[in-house]
């Protein structure tokens, strides 16, 4: 049985990037039954950056509606706010704060980069490689799916962990990343990666309307009407073919290829396919977002059965150091 765990930001509604590169990979994990599954909303982490409760609140309700809507399994696995077990994982925090080198944290590219771009460079931004260790070996988790920019924190866990280890004994697991090279960069409506940071997204869990009108804003080039079109260079038919079936991906590869199929025909074929494929979640997201009695009654079962295995490792490392 390997424990699988991973956090994610409250930074907003997951869009189609980040629901085909890293939600649906990680929700199929979780559904194999030799795998306990992990799955935490890292709201301490985006306290480095969001300074509004409100704006904390309803991001951290579309992360975890959206997790829920794509079939995340709340009851076989562990599905919890980082915030509500907050005093195991910021108390395991300050054991690793005392077993982190200043250079480690110094050197990280995100530090680094965060620093050069943000007005606000706390102490937080600075430390949270070492919350995130904390996240990680609380749960004594092997494996932590995360997308490439997270290679260096998730080495710095690992090694953070180890020098525990070497000072205390073998207390904490190791984890390791599962880092799946394989996954395509979604492109977002500008062409370039989908990013909420570059407000080029598509929201599947949007109306009609709006839905339609962000498919719509979707850069295409100036060839008439009538010519026929490149399908390996539209940004349209890139998106279709990830989510279109291959009949109707080949069809549509005619299209471009034949010539009297204009952009705004791809388009709305997109806009159907998307409006039809999320139909089932865009209908369990509004129900959780509608109703949040069921949203806080999910997470708070997970939280609990959380607790009980932080509370395990929270004894066991502080019987190590002596505080028990
Ligand atoms: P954003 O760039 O929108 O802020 P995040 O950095 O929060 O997205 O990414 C969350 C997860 O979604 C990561 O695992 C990341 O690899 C994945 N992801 C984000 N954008 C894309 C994309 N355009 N294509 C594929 N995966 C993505
Ligand atoms: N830093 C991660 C991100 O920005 C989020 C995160 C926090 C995380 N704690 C974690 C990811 C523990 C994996 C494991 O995406």
């Amino acid at each position: 049985m390997a424990r699988i765990l991973t956090g994610i930001q409250a930074s907003g509604v997951p869009h189609l990037g980040n629901i085909l590169g890293a939600i649906l990979p990680a929700i199929k994990l979780s559904q194999n039954p030799q795998n306990d599954s992990f799955l935490f909303i890292a709201d301490l982490h985006s306290m480095t950056t969001i300074k509004d409760a409100k704006i904390m609140q309803e991001n951290t309700r579309a992360v975890a509606a959206a997790w829920l809507a794509c079939g995340f399994d709340a009851e076989k696995n562990f599905f919890y706010r980082q915030s509500r077990l907050a005093g195991y994982h910021t108390e395991l925090m300050w054991y690793l704060n005392c077993q982190t080198p200043y250079p480690m944290l110094a050197n990280a590219h995100s530090f680094k980069d965060k620093s050069d771009r943000l007005s606000d460079v706390n102490a937080g931004l600075f430390t949270y490689p070492v919350l995130q260790a904390a996240d990680i070996v609380l749960y004594g988790a092997n494996f932590v799916p995360v997308g490439k920019d997270q290679r260096q924190h998730l080495e710095m866990s690992k090694d953070i962990a180890a020098i525990f280890n070497r000072t205390y004994g073998e207390v904490l697991t190791l984890p390791e990343p599962l880092i799946d090279e394989t996954v395509m960069v979604i492109p977002g409506t500008d062409g370039t990666k989908m990013s909420k940071s570059y407000n080029n997204y598509i929201n599947i869990f949007l109306a009609e309307k709006p839905l339609l009108k962000a498919i719509k804003s979707i850069v295409s080039d100036s060839t008439p009407l009538e010519e026929p079109k490149n399908p390996n260079t539209d940004v349209t038919f890139k998106l279709f073919s990830l989510v279109a079936e291959p009949i109707e991906i080949e069809e549509m590869r005619i299209n471009y290829l034949a010539g009297g199929f204009g952009y705004g025909h791809a388009k709305q074929a997109l806009f159907e396919v998307l409006w039809k494929k999320f139909e089932k979640e865009r209908e369990i997201f509004n129900y959780y977002m509608a109703n949040e009695e069921a949203l806080e009654a999910k997470l708070k079962h997970g939280e609990a059965k959380a607790r009980e295995i932080a509370e395990k490792t929270i004894n066991d490392v502080r019987g190590v150091l002596g505080y028990l």
